[in-house]
C-alpha cells in the first residue's frame, strides 16, 4: 500500500486532511467518472496560466452541461489555500468537479450540487537526465472515446494507453488514430520539420493542453515558424525533432519513439535546436505568466 500524502485538501467547501476526506458511494464521478477535472502547475506559489485552465474548466463544465459551482476569483481564493498551507513553493494543483450525487442511472439528473475536490501536491519536474537525454515513446492506436476534448476523469482509455509505455519501459505511448497524431495519454505531442514546430489541429479527438495556445506565442517570441495542421504517421516518423508538452512535463524532447532514433545526422537520438529555445522561453514565461 503507497504512504498516502499528510497534505490538505478542499472538498465541498471544508478544508481537510487529505486522507480523511470521503465521497459518497453514490456520487457520479465514483460510478460513471462523471466529472471532469485540471492540472494546474504553481511556481513560487503562483499560478501558471491560471486563465487558460480555468476557460477549460468552463467549457468541459459546459460541454457535460455540470454548472460551474465556482467564479474564477473563488476558484482561485479556494485553491490559493491550498498552496499557502503546502510546503513547497512549486506544486501541481488538482481540482475536480462531479455532477454530484444520486440515486445511479445513466441519464444526467438534474439539479444535483456538483462535488467539488481539490489537492495540491509538490511539483516532479522531469530529470536533468531526461532533458539532457531526451525521453523514449511508443506508438499504439488511438483507441479511445471521440471526445478528447472534454478534460474529464474518465481515463481508462488514457490509463491503457499509458500502460503500454510502462511496459516497454518508455515514458508515453504517442496515439494515431487512422494513422493521424492526435496526442499523448497524457500530453500534447509535436513534431519539428524544417524549422517549423508542427501539431496535430484542435478537434474532438484530442485535448487541447493549455500549452497549445502557450507554445504558439513562445514560437512567435522566438521567431520559429508553427502550424496546426492534419500529421500522419509518417510525418511523426519523419520528424527531425519530437516533442511532449503538459503541465508537468512542460516541453520535453522525444529522442526515441518505438526503439528507433528521432531526427537526422549528428542530432540523431539528441534533444533538437527547436526544443533547446522553446524549453528556455518556457522558464522565462513561468516567471511572468503566474497569478
Ligand atoms: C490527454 C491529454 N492531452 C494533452 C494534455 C496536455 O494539456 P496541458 O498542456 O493543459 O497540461 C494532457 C494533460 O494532462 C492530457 O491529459
Amino acid at each position: 500500500m503507497p504512504t498516502l500524502p499528510d497534505t490538505l485538501c478542499h472538498l465541498n467547501g471544508r478544508t481537510q486532511p487529505l486522507r480523511d476526506a470521503q465521497v459518497s458511494v453514490l456520487d457520479r464521478g465514483f460510478l460513471f467518472g462523471d466529472g471532469v477535472y485540471e492540472a494546474v502547475p504553481v511556481y513560487g506559489r503562483r499560478l501558471f496560466r491560471f486563465d487558460d485552465h480555468m476557460a477549460r474548466l468552463e467549457r468541459s463544465l459546459s460541454k457535460l452541461r455540470i454548472p460551474n459551482p465556482h467564479d474564477r476569483p473563488g476558484w482561485l481564493s479556494l485553491l490559493r489555500e491550498l498552496v499557502d498551507a503546502h510546503p513547497a513553493a512549486d506544486q501541481m494543483l488538482y481540482l475536480q468537479v462531479t455532477r454530484g450525487v444520486a440515486p445511479r442511472e445513466h441519464v444526467m439528473v438534474q439539479g444535483l450540487e456538483p462535488t467539488v475536490f481539490a489537492m495540491t501536491q509538490s511539483m516532479r519536474p522531469p530529470s536533468a537526465e531526461q532533458r539532457h537525454h531526451g525521453v523514449a515513446c511508443v506508438t499504439a492506436r488511438d483507441f479511445r472515446w471521440e471526445r478528447g476534448d472534454i478534460k474529464s476523469t474518465s481515463l481508462l482509455g488514457n490509463v491503457l494507453a499509458r500502460q503500454i509505455a510502462a511496459d516497454h519501459g518508455a515514458v508515453e505511448t504517442i496515439l494515431l488514430r487512422d494513422g493521424w497524431l492526435t496526442e499523448g495519454s497524457s500530453s500534447n505531442v509535436w513534431v519539428v520539420h524544417e524549422g517549423a514546430l508542427l501539431g496535430p489541429p484542435r478537434s474532438e479527438h484530442l485535448l487541447e493542453g493549455v500549452r497549445m495556445a502557450l507554445m504558439a506565442e513562445l514560437c512567435d517570441e522566438c521567431g520559429i515558424a508553427h502550424n496546426l495542421r492534419q500529421l500522419s504517421e509518417d510525418d511523426l516518423r519523419t520528424a527531425d525533432e519530437v516533442l511532449l508538452t503538459s503541465a508537468g512535463r512542460e516541453v520535453l524532447p522525444v529522442t526515441r519513439i518505438d526503439g528507433e532514433l528521432v531526427g537526422h545526422g549528428a542530432l540523431r537520438g539528441r534533444p533538437g535546436p527547436v526544443y533547446a529555445r522553446l524549453y528556455e522561453a518556457y522558464q522565462r514565461a513561468k516567471l511572468d505568466q503566474c497569478t
